[in-house]
């Protein structure tokens, strides 16, 4: 059965989608298949590995609503080598429907996923910088959830409240939901301010924090224009050094179990 990981923090711009593509892509060259959901209505990882010009008629919203069969809406790509269910606009509005699917509105998302879940070794959602009902899905689809916080001021802003959203689904929805680590992002070791919050996380959070931190590297900006992961755009760069690192880690803190 896949491994069902849910990257997430209701702060837009700290990194999820970047992490969901290149430890997504990452994982695939370490032999996994893997399967990326786009839960976001921003689509960015839908569009920063497909084709922009598309708009993915059947999507994770088409899915969740049972209009579309989600063997159909999966879009599978050669380079990197991974499954991807898209993501597009219509899922803007999303909430509002779901909202009125009572009893079973939360679990929408890991119905659909339990049909393919054996298809594949892990299963990764990136979700909305939200903590609306469409983060509440993946959470209560997910196994773990990973954090990435970004080395600035007021990174641990909403991370706190993130973990009571976490609690609050492992206590109605999904008692069996893990915490898979926190991942600090964009950290520069010139500035000050990155080294002291790294500490700072690491202080408060202590072995759940990744040894890795992703650095702020401006290939991993660019990747997502050219459709391709780190690993294909620019294999030797730090970004791509420092995600190969969180893959390896991540593989190995699940052995360990
Ligand atoms: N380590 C990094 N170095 C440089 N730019 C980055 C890095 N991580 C993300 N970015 C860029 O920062 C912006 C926000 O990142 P993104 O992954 O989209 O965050 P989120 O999904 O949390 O909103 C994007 O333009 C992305 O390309
Ligand atoms: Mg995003």
């Amino acid at each position: 059965m896949g491994k069902i990981i849910a990257i997430a923090n209701q702060k837009g711009g700290v990194g999820k989608t970047t992490t969901a593509i290149n430890l997504s892509s990452g994982l695939t060259y370490q032999g996994k298949s893997v399967l990326l959901v786009d839960l976001d209505p921003q689509a960015n990882a839908t569009h920063g590995l497909l084709s922009l010009g598309e708009s993915y008629q059947e999507n994770s919203y088409t899915v969740m609503m049972e209009e579309a069969d989600i063997r159909k809406a999966i879009v599978h790509k050669e380079q990197p080598k991974m499954d991807i269910l898209p993501s597009n606009m219509s899922l803007a509005g999303a909430e509002l429907v779901m909202d009125k699917i009572d009893p079973g509105k939360e679990a929408l998302l890991k119905n659909q996923l339990a049909k393919v879940q054996e298809e594949y070794d892990f299963i990764i959602i990136d979700c909305p910088p939200s903590l609306g009902l469409l983060t509440t899905n993946a959470l209560t689809a997910a196994d773990s959830v990973l954090i990435p916080v970004q080395c600035e001021y007021y990174a641990l802003e909403g991370v706190t409240q993130l973990l009571l959203t976490i609690r609050l689904v492992q206590k109605t929805y999904n008692p069996a939901l893990r915490i898979e680590g926190i991942l600090l992002t964009m950290f520069d070791i010139r500035t000050k301010l990155s080294v002291e919050v790294s500490k700072e996380v690491r202080q408060n959070f202590v072995r759940q924090v990744y040894q890795i931190a992703i650095p702020r590297n401006v290939k991993l900006s660019e990747a997502p224009s050219r459709s391709l992961s780190i690993f294909e755009y620019d294999p030797k760069c730090s970004g791509a050094q420092a995600y190969q690192q969180l893959t390896e880690e991540l593989i190995k803190r699940n052995k360990r179990g």
